[in-house]
């Protein structure tokens, strides 16, 4: 079977995005070995100082350059994660930073960078709380993950998403999670 990992970044218990994501996840599973990131577990360490003096000298936890090669390797990546502050909770974005590992994820040819990983889809799942959809100039997650694929080397990014989440009622909201779960299931058809 081929791998996909899946990063869950909702942090909250009640996540609504996490509801979408899990029977998407589990109709994936009937294709994919799943290895999930469950970043509310587990946080990363920030990059700091210390950490890049490490990285310059080739002093990377073995266990973030054990995962980051798996990311490199996944045939697909599914990515949960709300909205937050126009963007994505920071535990995911440090999350990149320590897989954001030079000759794991993307090299370098002395003119640019160039990605390592071989997913060639990669899915990305998010419930906004204000009426904001993809691609609004307000959304800052998605731009910033299409341009973490440039660097990686990550395939085309299929979004699904629901929003107005903290504007409506209790019935709307269900309908919109009901709504995007049918999307992301038509999407798991081709990915
Ligand atoms: C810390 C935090 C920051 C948020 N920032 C925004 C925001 O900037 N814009 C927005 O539309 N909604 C924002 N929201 C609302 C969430 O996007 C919305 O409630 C979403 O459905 C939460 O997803 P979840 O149910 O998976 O946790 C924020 C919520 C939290 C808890």
């Amino acid at each position: 079977m081929k791998n996909l990992i899946y990063i869950n970044a909702c942090m909250r218990a009640g996540s609504r995005t996490r509801r979408i994501a899990t029977p998407i996840i589990e109709e994936l599973r009937k294709r994919y070995n799943v290895e999930t990131v469950d970043l509310t577990k587990n946080l990363y360490p920030v990059a700091d100082n210390y950490t890049l003096e490490d990285r310059n000298q080739g002093i990377v936890p073995p266990e973030h350059v054990a995962l980051a090669k798996k990311i490199a390797a996944a045939d697909r990546i599914v990515i949960a994660a709300p909205f937050w502050d126009m963007s994505f909770p920071s535990a995911l974005k440090v999350f990149f930073e320590n897989m954001s590992l030079f000759g794991v994820t993307f090299d370098s040819n002395n003119k640019e960078c160039y990605g390592l990983c071989k997913a060639e889809k990669v899915m990305y799942i998010t419930t906004r709380g204000m009426n904001i959809n993809t691609g609004d100039s307000l959304e800052q997650a998605t731009p910033y993950i299409k341009a973490l694929s440039y660097l990686w080397g990550w395939g085309e990014l299929t979004v699904i998403s629901a929003q107005n989440m903290d504007y409506s009622t209790p019935e709307e909201i269900e309908e919109r999670v009901s709504k995007a779960i049918e999307e992301g299931l038509e999407v798991c058809k081709e990915f």
